[in-house]
């Protein structure tokens, strides 16, 4: 890879994986784009970044042409609960933005990735260690958005030979950058209000099981897979990754071994709480390791350690 560009480079992923991929390839060669521009971001002010919104093809192939990309990572998205709440703008962003950025991929012969999800995935579904290949009905407009997705890809590998690859991540937990709308944030919330206040009340229901993943092995998993040697690749998209599965009262727990003040209650959200239910607890990713070598460092143990600590250190919770 010599040199790519991120579309959704301001999100939660977009904002580690940009600097994480500009220190492996050279800040010039990581190219991030995102419909917004903030100022003061490293992302911004540490290589080159352009404004893109997904939905217009042109800008995205003056954009692959200008800058001679090789690889093209596809994060730009409305995340579940924001596509529960605009269902329509939902499908415009995340089907029309996915169809442009595979047509400039084969239109400019370059690498491709895209992340689907644990919202893949429905009510139907084995719940406890989901395979990597079975029943996919997902019940929220997200899921619908992400089995198109993850079939879309395929069909560009297939059809036109364009090398996408993708992982389905679970709920990812990061300390940089607020995630953007989705089910399992309650799982970021609770480590700023545990530092802030020393309490917090989850959206979520006691006893909800759902896979979570810590931001650096999602940044790590996102590279390997990228690099992977391609004839090793049975299944190129939507690889089951999952680090930990966890319900509400456990991270709590995890948190009040640090802060033993803390405490935790509940305000359930029917919504999100509708959707979580309709998720597995627990995927198997033994595909994802048999086919590239995926590995997960960070238990919840390890993550709460380090989530705490890196929170501190951005002065979140002192007085
Ligand atoms: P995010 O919401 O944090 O960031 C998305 C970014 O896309 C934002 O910076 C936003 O400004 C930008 N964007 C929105 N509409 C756009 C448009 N029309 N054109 C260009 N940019 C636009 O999302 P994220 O968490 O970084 O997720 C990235 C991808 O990973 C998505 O496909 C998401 O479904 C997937 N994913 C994320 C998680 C997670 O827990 N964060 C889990 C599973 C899958
Ligand atoms: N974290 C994401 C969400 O909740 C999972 O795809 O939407």
């Amino acid at each position: 890879m010599k040199k790519i560009l991120v579309t959704g480079a301001l999100g939660q992923i977009g904002s580690e994986l940009v600097m994480k991929m500009r220190g492996i390839y050279g800040s010039e060669n990581v190219i991030a784009t995102d419909l917004r521009k903030l100022e003061g971001s490293p992302v911004v002010t540490t290589g080159p970044f352009e404004i893109l919104d997904v939905t217009d093809h042109e800008a995205m192939l003056h954009l692959a042409k200008k800058y001679e990309i090789d690889t093209l990572v596809h994060l730009a998205a409305l995340l579940s609960a924001t596509a529960e709440a605009k269902p329509l703008l939902a499908w415009n962003i995340n089907m029309g933005g996915l169809v442009n950025a595979l047509e400039v991929a084969r239109e400019v012969k370059c690498k491709f990735f895209t992340p689907s999800s644990i919202g893949a995935f429905g009510p139907s579904t084995p719940k406890d260690n989901t395979p990597q290949d079975t029943i996919q009905r997902p019940t929220t407009m997200y899921g619908v958005n992400k089995v198109a997705g993850e079939l879309l890809c395929d069909y560009y590998y297939k059809k036109f030979g364009v090398d996408t690859r993708g992982v389905r991540f679970p709920g990812l937990i990061s300390y940089e950058v607020l995630p953007g709308g989705g089910t399992t944030d309650y799982a970021v919330d609770i480590y700023y209000e545990a530092l802030k206040s020393g309490k917090y009340t989850s959206f979520i229901a006691s006893g909800t099981k759902m896979d979570m993943m810590y931001m650096p092995d999602a940044i790590s998993a996102i590279i390997n897979l990228l690099e992977a040697d391609a004839s090793k690749l049975i299944h190129r998209n939507a690889f089951n990754i999952a680090a930990m599965s966890f319900e509400p009262e456990e991270i709590a727990a995890e948190i009040k071994k640090h802060m033993p003040e803390f405490i935790m209650d509940y305000n359930v959200d029917p919504i999100r709480q509708g959707i979580a239910d309709s998720w597995p607890n627990s995927m198997d990713s033994t595909c994802a390791k048999n086919e590239w070598g995926f590995v997960a460092e960070y238990d919840l143990a390890k993550m709460t350690t380090d989530m705490l600590q890196k929170l501190r250190a951005k002065g979140i919770g002192a007085k």
